[in-house]
């Protein structure tokens, strides 16, 4: 579904250049739910921002169903980033002013019967439709993430990518958000996400070890949640 190819991203600060992803090569496929981990200043989020157009790879492809990305119009990157992907941070902006479910509707920039429903429906799937009505500032931050997982699918994206999602939540929330991502894993979402946690990585069907500028590890991650963990903590020692 996405290719990357040759991936290269640096960043200049004045007459110096600091590579940060140096050849990259990998594809997400249709259904995985993939784990990003390695070293704080790694180059993950640059990965994953330079992957969804949120930034430019200094050269390489990145193919979306065999489009090039990195060479679309601004038009289509809009479109790309409306329809075909989705974004959850750590911290997620929600307009102060409006609802719970006003929030998770903007995602769909109209406001109609139909898109409210659609919102109400995320937002008990997410279990969150008993704040739909609150504002952001009457909310737990677990409900807030989980809204704002409720936002991130709005449109159907194919890939929903997902930037330490849990690392603001405790424990119990954590796991909540997990238990809902694996759910829409199982019926067929796609996920990219970065995790510090090798207890959240062991969630995921594939893991990706980012070291020195590539992936040194990429494997599928089968078995239960316990033996996962075991494989996890031999293949990243390095960064523990
Ligand atoms: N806009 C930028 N300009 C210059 N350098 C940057 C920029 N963004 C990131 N970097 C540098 O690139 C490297 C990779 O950063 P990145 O944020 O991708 O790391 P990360 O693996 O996501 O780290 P963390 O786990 O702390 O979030 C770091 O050394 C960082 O300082
Ligand atoms: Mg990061």
């Amino acid at each position: 579904m996405l290719v990357v190819q040759s991936c290269f991203k640096s960043y200049v600060s004045g007459k110096q250049t600091f590579p940060v992803l140096k050849n990259i090569n990998v594809e997400i496929k249709e259904k995985d739910f993939v784990m990003i981990m390695g070293e704080s200043g790694s180059g993950k989020s640059t990965f994953l921002n330079c992957i969804s157009t949120l930034d430019q790879p200094s050269s390489g492809q990145v193919l979306f169903k065999g489009e090039d990305i990195t060479k679309a119009n601004t038009q289509r990157i809009q479109r790309f980033r409306n329809k075909d992907v989705s974004f959850v941070f750590q911290e997620n902006i929600m307009i102060d002013t409006l609802t719970m479910i006003e929030n998770v509707m903007m995602a769909s920039l109209e406001h109609s019967t139909e898109v409210r429903t659609r919102a109400h429906e995320l937002m008990v799937s997410m279990r969150v439709d008993h704040v739909q009505d609150k504002f952001p500032s009457q909310v737990s931050t677990g409900e807030r993430q989980r809204c704002a997982i409720a936002r991130a699918l709005m449109n159907k994206p194919a890939i929903l990518f997902a930037d330490e999602p849990t690392a603001a939540l405790n424990p119990q929330f954590a796991k909540e958000v997990m238990d809902i991502l694996t759910a829409l894993n199982e019926q067929g979402q796609t996920i990219v996400m970065v995790t510090h946690s090798l207890k959240i990585a062991s969630y995921g069907n594939r893991f990706l070890l980012l070291q020195d500028g590539f992936f040194s590890v990429d494997e599928c991650l089968k078995g239960s949640q316990k033996e996962k963990q075991a494989r996890l903590l031999e293949l990243a020692k390095d960064i523990l």
